[in-house]
């Protein structure tokens, strides 16, 4: 499994570093999962979370899901599981907010292993589920702990 993630991420480098420039508000460069686990800015994390999501989230409204999107799955999942989603459970990303930061981010998480896990066996039914409950947190956590800004 590390192996073919492995490869989903080296497909992904060539995805992000192709389409940064399109974007005002995307991340400073395409970080490795590891990279992106040692972030200490919230900011540079959010604009990982929003171009690795964003383009997902309207999966929530299909019926079918093609190969090229799975893989865009698994790679969101493992950015996110394996890297921003663990930056935001320590200091310095932690530290300014109340203790339910911590708890989004390790339902975050927690959401994303399921998500990658339904997309490596192309399980398109769970992965919807999985995105439309990683939506869900992005906003509830907003609404908690967003505004105003700490
Ligand atoms: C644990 C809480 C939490 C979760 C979960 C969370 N966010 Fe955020 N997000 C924040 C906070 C707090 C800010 C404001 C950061 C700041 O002060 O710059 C923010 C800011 C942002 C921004 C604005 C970034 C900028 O350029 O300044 C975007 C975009 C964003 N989040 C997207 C997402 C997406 C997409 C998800 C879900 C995959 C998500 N966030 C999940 C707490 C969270």
């Amino acid at each position: 499994m590390r192996r073919t993630l492995g490869g989903f991420v080296l497909f992904s480098w060539a995805v992000v570093t192709f389409s940064a420039s399109a974007c005002v508000n995307a991340p400073r460069k395409a970080y490795t999962p590891s990279e992106a686990r040692t972030l200490r800015r919230i900011d540079e994390v959010m604009r990982i979370h929003a171009e690795q999501m964003e383009p997902l989230f309207d999966v929530e409204t299909r019926t079918a899901f093609d190969d090229a999107t799975f893989v865009q799955m698994e790679t969101a999942a493992t950015m996110i599981g394996e890297g921003t989603a663990i930056a935001m459970q320590g200091d310095p990303v932690a530290q300014p907010y109340p203790t339910q930061f911590v708890d989004y981010a390790k339902d975050l998480q927690a959401h994303a292993r399921s998500l990658g896990q339904a997309a490596e066996k192309k399980d398109g039914a769970s992965a919807q589920a999985e995105i439309a409950v990683i939506h869900h947190i992005c906003r509830a956590c907003h609404a908690e702990l967003r505004a105003p800004r700490p």
